[in-house]
């Protein structure tokens, strides 16, 4: 059982030290290789949008059991200005940001479990990948 991780991101170089850390965890609870980029990934994806839309925020890498399951849990919260459009914001090639509007829909397409709870007080995201 690992303990819980944080990772602060208040700037562009938080979010590799968080990806890093977010692959050796995912390795260290025995996911397999295509699970751990999947982890690594997603937390790319995420703490990327904290840095563009929310300017600062926080990464929390949990190891889950859980009714026979292994897994692993990623939140990652900020206190910006929240998803105004979160349906939109949902399907692809949505952006406010003139990107590619595919990072939230390709998370949830990763993940096993998905959800996003935002306001104007901020985002939060919950994610989770059970070990196959
Ligand atoms: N943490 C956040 N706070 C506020 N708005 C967000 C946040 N994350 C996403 N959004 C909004 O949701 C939209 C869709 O996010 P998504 O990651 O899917 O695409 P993108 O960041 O615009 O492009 P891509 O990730 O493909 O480069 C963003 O354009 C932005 O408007
Ligand atoms: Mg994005």
């Amino acid at each position: 059982m690992r303990e819980n991780e944080c990772y602060h991101l208040r700037g562009e170089t938080d979010i590799a030290t968080a990806v890093m850390g977010s692959y050796i965890y995912a390795r260290s609870c025995g996911l397999a290789q295509q699970q751990i980029s999947e982890v690594a990934t997603t937390v790319s994806e995420l703490a990327t949008n904290v840095i563009k839309y929310a300017f600062s925020g926080e990464v929390w890498i949990e190891h889950l059991f859980q009714s026979g399951r292994e897994g692993i849990k990623l939140t990652i919260i900020d206190r910006g200005p929240g998803i105004a459009d979160l349906q939109s914001a949902l399907q692809e090639h949505f952006s406010t940001g003139q990107s590619l509007g595919l990072g939230l829909p390709g998370v949830q397409r990763l993940m096993d479990e998905f959800a996003v709870e935002t306001s104007t007080e901020g985002t939060r995201v919950t994610v989770i990948k059970w070990r196959s």
